[in-house]
């Protein structure tokens, strides 16, 4: 199925990564493209950049079944790249009402509104959290699931009834389990954003919560765009399938803060704030640390590779210097409180 001539609607395509898919959709010559977001952590800003009058904004929830229906039947929407979501993982834990009705009620709406209105095919961003600590590494696609926080729940939960209305209503449904996506636009709240804005806008150093020893696998946005672009072009490949969107490779903490001071060339301190049971952390909000964390988080994408032809072609440091690029223009995006 080819991109160009289709009406897509992006939900949550006010986010960092929605609207740079709405960027991509726009260039490879789509019909037009509807955001479809209640701006509950998405901003205009994301998209202020893109004059396009084939891009229309709908302010609404996907909680709003009427609206979201009428809006996927009035612009005679083709595909739907649902990006909408709660994704605050300590905000899951607290809240874990809201985080299941958005991810997993709202995820319902976008499927019966898909079906009711023959939509050609699904997009769904999942996340690596449905995983849980890793048993095996790196982690693909028939790893157990076991996910350690709410939020991994409820992207479960809504994934298997992507898969499920695949298989009970032939729905075109294609799942993608991201890993730690960066890039530019990306909100600020996390140890990648935090460590940025300590070296680069603060000229302060840099702080590890733990030992530093965590793994991560973080996968460039314009990467992630292109794995969407070819479930889409190769929609046979794709139907009824879960891929884990990631780079495959894994960075501990500790490398990461030193690999971002390199990249600074700034002499800039490596500090751990790592508090034995019972001591209370310098740096870090109580709120902050997560029951749980994951010691190791490697996706295996190797599926993707083989069904969809897609592989990650941006290294970490080259990624990381377009976000740092960005953060450096636009300094005032992260003069918020990290989103928890
Ligand atoms: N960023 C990552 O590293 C990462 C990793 C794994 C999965 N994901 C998934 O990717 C998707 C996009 O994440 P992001 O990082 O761009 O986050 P983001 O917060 O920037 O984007 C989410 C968007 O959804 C919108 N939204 C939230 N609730 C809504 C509702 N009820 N109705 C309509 N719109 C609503 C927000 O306003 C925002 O624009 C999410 O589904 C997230 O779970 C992200």
């Amino acid at each position: 199925m080819s991109v160009e001539g289709k009406n897509i609607m992006v939900t949550g395509g006010g986010g960092f990564i929605g609207s740079h898919l709405v960027e991509e959709y726009l260039r490879h010559g789509a019909a037009k493209v509807i955001v479809y977001d209640d701006f509950s952590s998405g901003t205009l800003e994301n998209l202020s950049h893109m004059k396009d009058e084939r891009l229309k904004i709908v302010k609404g929830s996907i909680l709003n079944a009427t609206l979201l229906g009428r809006i996927v039947k009035k612009e005679k929407i083709n595909i739907i790249d649902h990006q909408a979501a709660k994704l605050e993982v300590y905000s899951s834990i607290v809240n874990v009402k809201e985080d299941a009705e958005v991810n997993i009620f709202g995820t319902i709406n976008i499927l019966n509104s898909a079906l009711k209105n023959k939509v050609e095919k699904i997009l769904f961003a999942s996340s690596g959290a449905v995983y849980g600590e890793a048993k095996s590494i790196p982690q693909n696609e028939s790893h157990p699931l076991e996910p350690h926080w709410p939020y991994g729940v409820s992207k479960l939960c809504a994934e298997r009834y992507c898969i499920e209305y695949n298989k009970l209503h032939g729905l075109n449904a294609t799942v993608l389990r991201y890993s730690i996506v960066y890039g530019p636009r990306e909100w600020f709240g996390r140890v990648l954003t935090m460590f940025i804005k300590r070296i680069f806008l603060e000229n302060k150093p840099a702080v590890i919560f733990g030992d530093g020893g965590q793994i991560r696998d973080y996968i460039y946005v314009k990467d992630l765009v292109k794995a969407h672009m070819l479930a889409i072009e190769k929609d046979d490949k794709s139907f009824g399938q879960v891929f884990n969107v990631s780079s495959g490779k894994g960075v501990n903490i500790k490398n990461l803060a030193e690999l971002l001071i390199d990249i600074s060339g700034k002499k800039i301190e490596v500090i751990y704030d790592d508090p034995k049971e019972g001591e209370s952390s310098v740096y870090q909000p109580e709120r902050l640390r997560l029951p749980k964390e994951l010691r190791v988080f490697i996706l295996d994408n190797s599926k993707a590779g083989a069904l969809l032809g897609w592989k990650p072609e941006i290294n970490l440091r080259d990624g990381l210097i377009e976000e740092i690029k960005w953060i450096l223009k636009n300094p005032w995006r992260w003069q918020t409180k990290p989103r928890v």
